[in-house]
């Protein structure tokens, strides 16, 4: 199994003759690769090139009626303001209900943080729960954001690869075995479910299996429930069904269509909350109150939200095949989330490369495996199926061609 114990490095900067500003060691964070494309592609937009995006994963649905409407109505009456830096008692009130009617369970409101999407959530579980030093592990292939966010706190990440045989997803036993290679303990475990980029649903055994582990071992599990709501084969459950020692980070992101609102949640326990809320006064202030009014009502918006699901299946029905026929197979399922993750190695052994020319030259976007593995991500990009289908037969018609030549 590869695994690398990856520590910050660092940098200063200076110009000739010029006063000297420094830059901060942690602040040597690598590029996050698909917001760099998502910026040159946006870029080539704007000079009037016909750019399809496929890097983000951005939902092209607008947010649900409901939660415009709400924002409508706010906007009308004035004045947004800071809230409690908790959040708006409705929305923790609205999420614990999510929880009673989705997963049935009963979370009491006050252990629910509103928080300015589920990047802040990270922010507020890393520096609350760890110190310098400390060590997570993260999942490789994986969301790059957790390696990047780890790395400027301070923080060692730990990273695990999963594979066909762990069923892309963390294990004790792969746990165990990096630790060991690594001469290391551990103080967290982040894991997603459906996870970016390979959509890896894990299912309530195997989320038990870990949490029992963490349980026994002093580890802290931090549960990335993003993606939840976009679960096309598998059993979608909360780590909060299984029990309530663990962290719940999510996010009306995805599922809710509502990316640019910057709007999410965690779930803690209870010894958590007020350490928590001070980081949040301090760092955050508050979530934006009229995404907050927003979310609340988008949170009634299942039917609509449904459509955008079906929709989402449809497009990865869609593309697992019309990759596979361009000679890309799938590096693991599409479970759930809205990416396909696929090998690219008949075609290049650099998917940075790739992807530059790609958008260069045929003005699609998709973004390199080398984001969420720096192993083997050489060897495969990331498609994301949030869009539009009639972008994604463009997109891929495009691709055929200039593979063709
Ligand atoms: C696994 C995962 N977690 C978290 C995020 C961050 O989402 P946001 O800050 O918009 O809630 C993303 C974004 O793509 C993601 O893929």
């Amino acid at each position: 199994m590869a695994l690398i114990l990856r520590q910050m490095s660092g940098a200063r900067s200076q110009t000739k003759g010029m006063p000297v500003i420094s830059v901060s060691k942690r602040s040597a964070v690598e590029p996050f690769h698909a917001m760099d494309l998502l910026g040159a592609a946006t870029r080539r937009r704007q000079t009037g090139k016909p750019v399809i995006s496929m890097a983000v994963g951005q939902p092209s649905h607008p947010a649900p009626q409901r939660a415009l409407e709400a924002a409508r109505q706010a906007l009308a009456h004035g004045r947004i303001g800071y809230t409690d830096a908790l959040g708006l008692i409705e929305l923790r009130q609205g999420l614990s209900d999510y929880y009673s009617t989705r997963h049935g369970v009963t979370i009491d409101p006050g252990r629910i943080l509103v928080t300015t999407g589920s990047s802040a959530g990270f922010n507020l579980a890393f520096l609350g729960l760890f110190d310098p030093g400390d060590v997570v592990a993260i999942a490789r292939p994986g969301y790059p954001a957790y390696r990047n966010i780890l790395n400027a706190l301070g923080l060692r990440v730990l990273e695990v690869g999963v594979d066909a045989e762990s069923h892309f997803t963390l294990t004790p036993e792969s746990l165990e075995a990096a630790q060991r290679a690594a001469g290391c303990k551990l103080s967290g475990v982040l894991l997603a479910s459906p996870a970016n980029p390979t959509g890896t649903v894990t299912g309530r055994a195997q989320l038990k299996a870990l949490m029992d582990y963490c349980g026994t071992q002093d580890i802290t599990l931090i549960s990335d429930e993003i993606y939840h709501g976009l679960t096309y084969s598998g059993d979608e459950s909360s780590a909060l069904e299984i029990g309530d020692e663990v962290i719940v980070i999510n996010s009306f992101s995805k599922y809710y269509c509502m990316t640019g609102w910057r709007i999410g949640w965690m779930v803690v326990p209870d010894h958590l909350v007020r350490p928590l809320e001070c980081l949040t006064q301090s760092l955050y202030i508050s979530a934006p109150e009229l995404s907050q009014i927003a979310a609340i009502a988008a949170l009634g918006a299942t039917d609509e939200l449904d459509g955008y699901k079906a929709s989402c299946r449809a497009n990865r029905d869609f593309l697992q095949k019309r990759l596979q026929d361009l000679g890309m197979p799938l590096l693991s399922p599409m479970d759930g989330a809205f990416y396909a993750y696929a090998d690219v190695s008949a075609f290049t052994n650099d998917s940075m490369d790739f992807a530059y020319k790609m958008l260069a030259e045929i003005d699609v976007a998709a973004t390199p495996g080398r984001d969420f593995d720096p192993v083997d991500g050489h060897r495969a990009m990331r498609f994301s199926y949030a869009g539009s289908r009639a972008d994604m037969v463009e997109a891929t018609d495009r691709i055929a061609a200039w593979l063709a030549k």
